[in-house]
């Protein structure tokens, strides 16, 4: 949901010039939106801003445009995801006043923008664009007039606007910094010597620097090549001092490392991810404070969007399987409906990668408000959803930059079985010796995920050039497969662009059955569990005698392996893996199936990392 990028420097203490920074850093944004781009820099002579921006990816607008090669040492980028208008030049960020002397980015929406915009139009004042933002940077020259420094204009500006966002701004009236301010859409700031960062997130400025400040909701502030300056809007200055973080991801984390896409970067270091999830959860006294709360639950809701809804969905299945205690999962954007029966008894487990999403946030921000208590998976430290929760736990995935979630949802998956059978430990659901054993299996996982994708990567890329050419597909499974089936359609819909639906395979003879024709694609998730095995079977032969094509995501010693067309062996083991073993190899085939229709799998189409808008 767009992405914001500063440098302010002093001259010669940078690796690269600024402007390479930047645009560097606006590569690695990409992934947060990719409709148009810009740049605006105070020029060398200080009196004069440069503003250089348009409709297209980055790579082209600098091959047209030259942003790398901008002169200047105070310099803000963004790269857009649209909103409010359509992408085209002219709504292509950054936006300046009617002067030209000050140019601002944004990530998020400007809930008021058409009133303010209505009263600084009659105050005079032109507007080129559509956009919200660019109420922005006439508001503080309007401010300006009336204040004693730009920053108080800036500060008065801010707290007027209504919405949510991550602003940065900067200007020829005061040439060496970068004003900033925050809420609900995320911003960091990086710390290095002889110059000072601001990105939308950690990966865009790592090459630079370890040293991170979060910004927090409400904090606005500046900062110079060498000082930083925020206070909480309305409560005065922060001792930001205390809160400043060294980020142990390394840059390897954050690049693509010579795979062609970020994807497959992912799919193919889930088992490194998986090994470091677990030994982040074995020593997290987190997870025990959760349980904590779950033990006195009067109810559990889970929620959460798209890939971490299937997540979520699988931990609910996993709990009243194991503790028997039934788990209400809900899609955060329905948040209002189920934050109506919540009360102070009741306990929100909200699960967000990127610990940004706004659906998700609001639903946490519903509950809280009613008393009830949160409990966060995320994978993203010190992020808005963590932040705002009593209990945080961590997936350890590294940065995800491709757009398809793949290895935090594995990754989810584990942290939330442990969740599980901690719970259900406590519960009597399993004993202490069942539940040992489970989590002897979880610990496994590493280890099973190198062994599905290793078995099933070239398989799924055979079976990839005739994916290629259908355009409908189901994909099923019965209890808890479910979850891994809909993750599974999901990756081929948003980066393949081919119909995949996904259902309870009980469900087919109550009407999607009516759809399927000689050689349609079935893709059907079998966990190694044997009553579900014998419930498949019908599913699988009423689907064969209308002519379908059975792909079968199976264990080894599947009891179905005679009903199966095309078979992505996965490794015999608990079926508490499912989601580790079975899911890979259904990443691999939405990603080969992309890259044989020549879409790009890191940047699908109409669609943002992280959704921070409602
Ligand atoms: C899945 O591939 C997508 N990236 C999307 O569904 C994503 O899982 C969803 O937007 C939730 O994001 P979050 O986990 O960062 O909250």
């Amino acid at each position: 949901m767009c992405g914001i990028i500063g440098v302010v420097a002093l001259p010669g203490r940078t690796p690269y010039r600024p402007s390479l920074m930047v645009y560097r850093g606006l590569l690695r944004l990409e992934y947060r939106g990719y409709d148009s781009a810009g740049v605006a820099a105070v020029a060398p002579g200080r009196d004069k801003l440069i503003v250089l921006k348009g409709k297209g990816k980055i790579e082209e607008l600098e091959k047209k445009l030259g942003f790398s090669q901008i002169d200047g040492f105070t310099l803000i980028g963004h790269t857009r995801w649209a909103t409010h208008g359509v992408p085209n030049d002219i709504n292509a960020h950054p936006h300046t006043d009617c002067t030209g002397r000050i140019a601002v980015v944004h990530n998020g929406i400007i809930q008021n923008y058409r009133e303010l915009k209505e009263s600084l139009v009659k105050k005079g004042h032109v507007f080129r664009s559509d956009t919200d933002t660019e109420v922005i940077p006439h508001l503080v020259e309007e401010f300006y007039k009336t204040s004693s420094s730009l920053y108080e204009a800036f500060r008065r500006a801010i707290s007027v606007i209504e919405g949510s966002y991550a602003i940065a701004m900067v200007s020829t009236i005061e040439p060496g910094k970068i004003f900033f301010a925050k809420k609900d859409s995320p911003l960091v700031i990086g710390l290095a010597d002889g110059f000072n960062l601001l990105a939308s997130d950690i990966p865009a400025i790592l090459e630079y620097t370890r040293r991170v400040i979060i910004v927090h909701d409400g904090e606005i502030g500046y900062i110079t090549p060498d000082t930083v300056y925020i206070e909480k809007l309305g409560a005065g200055p922060v001792a930001w001092e205390k809160r400043v973080r060294i980020v142990d991801w390394s840059l390897e984390d954050a690049t693509k490392g010579g795979y062609p896409h970020f994807m497959i970067k992912e799919i193919l270091e889930q088992p490194r991810a998986l090994q470091d999830t677990f030994f982040g959860l074995s020593r997290d006294p987190a997870v025990e404070e959760a349980v904590k709360l779950l033990l006195e639950a009067r109810r559990i809701y889970i929620t959460a969007a798209g890939t971490s809804f299937h997540a979520s969905l699988y931990y609910s299945l996993l709990t009243s399987t194991l503790a028997g205690i039934p788990v209400i999962p809900f899609i955060a954007s329905e948040y209002k409906i189920y934050a109506n029966t919540a009360g102070h008894r009741d306990v929100l487990i909200v699960v967000s990668q990127s610990g940004e999403t706004i659906d998700s946030l609001m639903a946490l921000r519903a509950f809280r408000e009613r008393d009830a208590k949160i409990i966060a998976v995320s994978n993203v430290i010190d992020s808005a959803i963590p932040r705002e929760s009593d209990v945080a736990i961590y997936t350890r995935a590294g940065p995800e930059i491709g757009v398809a979630a793949t290895k935090t949802f594995t990754t989810q998956t584990l942290a939330l079985s442990w969740l599980a059978i901690s719970h259900a430990e406590k519960t009597g659901g399993l004993t202490e010796s069942e539940a040992g054993e489970l989590r002897k299996i979880l610990e496994e996982a590493p280890r099973q995920a190198m062994v599905s994708i290793t078995n099933t990567e070239s398989y799924a890329k055979q079976l990839s050039e005739w994916m290629a050419t259908k355009t409908n597909t189901y994909y099923l499974s019965r209890g808890i497969g479910v979850p891994v089936a809909m993750e599974g359609a999901l990756k081929l819909k948003e980066i393949a662009y081919i119909h995949a639906e996904s259902y309870p395979a009980g469900e087919s003879k109550h009407g999607p059955i009516a759809l399927v024709e000689p050689e349609f694609p079935v893709v059907f998730t079998i966990p190694n569990d044997e009553e579900l095995e014998k419930l498949l079977l019908g599913n699988i032969k009423e689907m064969k005698a209308r002519g379908a094509v059975i792909i079968g995501v199976a264990h080894e010693k599947t009891i179905l392996s005679d009903q199966l067309d095309i078979w992505l062996k996965t490794p015999t083991t608990h079926w508490i893996l499912t989601p580790i073993t079975h899911t890979p190899p259904m990443q691999l085939l939405a990603y080969y199936t992309a890259v044989k229709k020549g879409y790009d799998p890191d940047k699908p189409r109409n669609l943002a990392k992280t959704v921070t808008v409602e």
